[in-house]
């Protein structure tokens, strides 16, 4: 161990970053197994396998499997995870030839037993330390689960709410995405692997996936080379740069070549131009699905192609396994481009110290206090509090205050609605591990801390549907009450992997729902719980306060308590655009200015003829990038610029204070975007650069302080060089991407 700390301190001393750095020591073990390595040992590296019953009771696969692993033809497991099964597992590969111990991966997205809020959810409390948090706890409890690496953090950039994936990233915004790849790279992966309170990441799914045509799962992308630099690949270039263990590339094409047969993702980019030393998964079969893009003739063209392209393991198609070794021995694949794939793999374990005891993650005591200790649920609430964005928060006629936060006994309050009693759906997607039945539905919360003869409740239909009789119950309770809390949203499998959606809107009679209560005169409170954003044109221009909750985890309904009674004051911040309507998708803030640009709002409209505008619909959106309230308010007042001109040495301090003028205390993310006015290649209207999530009691000022510097001014120019041009820029300090409360400018000269 403390030879790792000694070199890792080394690497930086001399500015390496800690990922290009390789242990000699390492290497030399590396090399020396490979010497002893069959041709078919070498290809049984690159083979991964799912089996959830290995070795449990009759499967198809068991014997195969069995057979498979003990003849050292499999590298690592997907899907086996427990100390018990793990052990058992791996004790089959104990009995092969060379011992050579096997990885165990599993899809630990936003936790394992105790359930984080979706990575979306998260990624609006602009809290990089608790984004951290919780992926270290993850980590901790998918590693005493005896699994030694997380197909985590997705990375991609997704600027389109219809692709259901869009809740496992970090939402539209390449700055604010590459900060968050880089927290829960570290968050995983602690501060070295071997550690077995951490797990290896995974940077997925490289690349571009998060742009797939229409929103629709696995569809083409095809965008200019400018785009995929500027914003598609920077959140894995921080993954690789903050030590990501591996990359797993992506089932879609880009620009006509699957990610997976792509070399110039893989070899170029990956492991050329960022000299990326770990190794690369493919996607499920993604190898395979080549024949069905037209893109490989047979397995063997698709084996032929991947593994030219970089693709170091084959997840579950079995394409290496079973024709690699005849292309090598036929001269069509090079043996070392076999070397450096397995070379790879193989040095993950040995870092993890797998050759040291192929058990070292599985320990029976471990799991069970790791798993069972209640203090993980406090890692999960924090969080999920930090995570809640507040929408809209109306004052009563007559009342200057909004409605909330609710006074915690003054009121009978109706909670209505279909996801007010929600459990599963508080989990989310890629939760498979976890007991729902253990987690805080929002009425469970609510009631724990409310006193409950003034409580009623109505379900008013589901998600899905309302008939007039759950819709009428509805209103008679809401009826009875003097305010309504409405708990409405999409149920877990609405969002995530293959769960796209033609239609956005909050799905079934939800509104309708809500409708009807609203004739009932009653203010109304409504909390949403989805797993992207939605539209909900009804609720956001009529209900008196909106709170966009998310999907939150197992302690949801204590964090949406927390929030709705005042002992958190809210402070997220939104981390994608939500759209008006469906037709404005993609829809998001750094887009380009046009030649026509279109300056009215739905507030203020402008005649739109001739200007890129919609005739139907403003340009706008519901809720911006960045936007998000607080039960608080905030003044930004006396920006000052420590210089107006600056040439690629320099630097910009800019200084502004930022008041709380409200009556709680509270936290506001305030946000800096730069605009590059005239460049050699057309940049975005407005793009962020830095932020800042400041703590400030009722009354208290305090000076902000941002420093810009050739970084923060750079783009891809058309050879996509990392440039800085001369010229004017343009400086926004705002609370939301289109509410600017500060503006100055400044000149870049030579
Ligand atoms: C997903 C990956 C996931 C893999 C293994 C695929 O369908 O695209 O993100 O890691 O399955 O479960």
């Amino acid at each position: 161990m403390a030879k790792y700390k000694m070199l890792f301190l080394v690497s930086l001393l001399i500015g390496i970053a800690s990922l290009h750095a390789q242990d000699p020591a390492i290497q030399k073990r590396v090399n020396d197994l490979l010497k002893q390595m069959t041709l078919e040992e070498k290809i049984g590296q690159l083979n991964q396998y799912s089996g959830k019953a290995v070795t449990g009771p009759a499967s198809n696969q068991k014997t195969n499997l069995q057979e498979e692993i003990r003849n050292g033809w499999v590298g690592s497991m997907l899907n086996v995870k427990g100390v018990k099964d793990t052990k058992e597992v791996q004790a089959l590969a104990m009995q092969s030839r060379l011992k050579i111990p096997l990885l165990f991966g599993l899809d630990v997205i936003h936790g394992y037993e105790t359930i984080a809020p979706i990575p979306l959810a998260e990624a609006a409390s602009w809290d990089l330390d608790a984004i951290k948090a919780s992926a270290q706890l993850a980590a901790k409890e998918a590693a005493a689960k005896g699994i030694h690496w997380t197909f985590a953090p997705m990375v991609d950039i997704a600027r389109d709410p219809r692709w259901g994936r869009i809740m496992e990233g970090a939402g539209e915004d390449p700055y604010w995405g590459s900060l968050i790849a880089t927290a829960r790279v570290k968050g995983f992966q602690g501060e070295q692997l071997g550690d077995t309170l951490s797990i290896m990441a995974c940077a997925k799914h490289f690349a571009a996936y998060g742009a797939a045509i229409a929103g629709r799962d696995y569809n083409p992308v095809d965008m200019s080379e400018v785009e995929l630099w500027q914003t598609y690949l920077p959140p894995f270039k921080a993954a690789a740069e903050a030590g990501v263990a591996t990359f797993m590339n992506s089932f879609n094409t880009l620009n006509g070549i699957p990610a997976t047969g792509n070399d110039y993702l893989q070899r170029t980019i990956l492991k050329g131009k960022w000299n990326y030393k770990g190794f690369v998964v493919s996607d499920w079969n993604s190898i395979g699905e080549m024949l069905n893009w037209g893109y490989a003739k047979d397995t063997a063209d698709a084996a032929l192609k991947a593994i030219v392209a970089g693709s170091d393991m084959d997840m579950e198609g079995r394409n290496y396994r079973r024709k690699l070794v005849q292309l090598v021995k036929d001269n069509k694949v090079a043996i070392k481009l076999v070397d450096d794939a397995v070379k790879r793999i193989l040095y993950k374990k040995f870092e993890l110290g797998l050759f040291d005891d192929p058990n070292r993650f599985s320990n029976e005591a471990r799991e069970e206090r790791v798993i069972n200790d209640r203090a993980n649920r406090l890692v999960v609430r924090d969080m999920a509090r930090k995570s809640i964005v507040l929408l809209k928060n109306a004052s009563l006629p007559g009342q200057e205050d909004g409605l909330l936060p609710l006074s915690i006994n003054t009121k009978t309050i109706a909670i209505i609605g279909p996801a007010a009693k929600a459990k599963r759906d508080m989990a989310g997607s890629w939760t498979v591990n976890t007991d729902s039945t253990t987690f805080v539905s929002f009425y469970e919360g609510f009631a724990a801390r409310y006193d409950n003869s003034k409580l009623l409740y109505a379900k008013g239909g589901t998600v899905n549907a309302s008939s007039e009789a759950e819709i009428q119950e509805a209103v008679a309770t809401a009826g009875k009450a003097d305010i309504v809390l409405l708990a409405v949203g999409e149920t877990w499998d609405m969002s995530g992997e293959s769960k796209s959606r033609a239609d956005i809107h909050l799905p079934g009679d939800q509104e309708k729902l809500f409708s009807a209560l609203q004739q009932t005169g009653k203010p109304i409170i409504v909390v949403i719980m989805a797993g992207r954003p939605l539209i909900f044109n009804s609720i956001a221009d009529k209900a008196n306060s909106i709170v966009y909750t998310w999907w939150l985890g197992s302690e949801a309904g204590n964090a949406i308590a927390d929030v709705l009674l005042g002992d958190y004051n809210p402070a997220g911040k939104l981390p994608s655009t939500f759209p008006r309507s469906m037709g404005q998708i993609p829809l998001f803030y750094n887009h380009l200015n046009t030649g026509r640009p279109y300056t009215g709002t739905k507030e203020n409209p402008k005649n739109k003829l001739y200007l890129s505008a919609y005739i139907d619909e403003d340009n706008t959106p519901r809720y911006a990038f960045g936007y998000g309230l607080s039960y608080t308010k905030f003044a930004y007042s006396d920006l000052k610029l420590s210089k107006t001109s600056i040439n690629n040495k320099d630097s910009i301090v800019v200084t502004f204070k930022l008041t709380n003028t409200g009556k709680y205390a509270g936290e506001e993310v305030a946000q800096l975007y730069l605009r590059d006015e005239v460049a050699s290649i057309v940049r975005p209207v407005k793009e962020l650069k830095d932020f800042a999530k400041v703590k400030l009691g009722a009354g208290e000022s305090r000076e902000i302080r941002f420093t810009i510097n050739k970084e923060k001014l750079s783009f891809y120019n058309k050879q996509l060089e990392w440039v800085t041009e001369p010229g004017m820029f343009q400086l926004m300090v705002g609370t939301a991407s289109d509410n600017i409360k500060l503006k100055s400018s400044f000149e870049l000269i030579k």
